[in-house]
């Protein structure tokens, strides 16, 4: 199958190295070369990881890389099967993305958004494919994590759904439905425990990790909620709890000061080395 996916960040590169170690041909499409040198640097070196772990043998490594070409060319997706959207969670990018990709694809072309949040209703309004339109969230790290939370807009049609769940079968996840609704089923769960726990830290309650290791260990999750909030982007979480606050119009969704304060100086965890932790350069 030829998949399409735009932008090569933390998530595009990770979408792109599932579908590539699962023989499809990937386009993989970014605002510069530079980002997507980066992003195959990223895949190629995750994928030997993978290798040295014994999962997967030098071949799957060597064709996996084959399988993806990179571009800058949005046109270069006409003929995708299915185009994924992993570019920043800003609705006025996406629909943007999605207007042009409308006016260049064939009608059979299925669109999927990885938003983690902003509605997919919204985001196929302009669109003459709402049919062929869906919410495919893929979870950090992608070529880890098994679950992938399917959106279903209003408009989604049940052979686009029935689709992209034996598609996400095949590449060995597991799809899971949920309707349309602010942060889904994930975020909206999620975001509320993560501004939680910057809260405490906030407050004096307790330092990062501790507060993380309370979580791990009582609750049995495999990361604490701060570490897990660097990993994500600090950004990316505060953009999700303003859709979340706008949405359900709770007060309970406002993000917590110290997480806009992060984000004015660019500590936004792991994409810039400092977070609620320090990384290594
Ligand atoms: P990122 O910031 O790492 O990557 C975004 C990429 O999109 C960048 O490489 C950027 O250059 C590119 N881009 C921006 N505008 C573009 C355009 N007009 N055309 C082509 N490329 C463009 O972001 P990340 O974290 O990968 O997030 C992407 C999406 O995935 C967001 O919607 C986010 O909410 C969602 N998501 C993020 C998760 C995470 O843990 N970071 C988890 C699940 C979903």
């Amino acid at each position: 199958m030829n998949i399409g996916i735009i932008g090569s960040g933390t998530m595009g590169n990770g979408i792109a190295h599932v579908f590539s170690l699962y023989d499809h041909k990937v386009i993989l499409v970014d605002i510069n070369e530079q980002i997507l040198n980066n992003a195959l640097e990223t895949i190629s070196k995750n994928l030997k990881r993978q290798f040295s772990k014994g999962r997967i043998t030098q071949a799957e490594v060597n064709s996996a890389i084959d399988n993806i070409e990179i571009s800058t060319n949005i046109e270069k997706m006409h003929c995708c099967d299915l185009i994924i959207e992993a570019v920043k969670e800003d609705y006025n990018i996406k629909s943007e993305i999605f207007k042009k990709l409308d006016a260049i694809c064939n009608s059979k072309t299925i669109f999927a958004s990885n938003t983690s949040s902003i509605s997919i209703d919204h985001l196929s309004s302009k669109l003459n494919r709402r049919d062929k339109f869906i919410g495919m969230h893929f979870m950090n790290p992608v070529p880890i994590m098994k679950l992938i939370e399917v959106i279903k807009g209003k408009k989604t049609s049940l052979d686009t759904i029935n689709f992209i769940k034996d598609l996400s079968k095949s590449i060995d996840k597991i799809p899971i439905e949920c309707n349309d609704s602010p942060g889904f089923v994930s975020n909206r769960i999620l975001m509320p425990m993560i501004n939680e726990a910057a809260l405490c830290y906030m407050e004096g309650v307790a330092e990062p990790e501790a507060i993380d290791s309370i979580m791990k260990l009582g609750m049995g999750h495999p990361m604490g909620p701060l570490r897990l909030a660097d990993l994500i982007g600090i950004d990316v979480c505060v953009y999700i709890m303003g859709v979340l606050y706008d949405g359900l119009k709770d007060e309970k969704y406002k993000p917590c000061p110290i997480l806009n304060d992060m984000v004015e100086n660019n500590k936004l965890g792991n994409k810039t080395k400092e977070g609620f932790y320090r990384y290594e350069l």
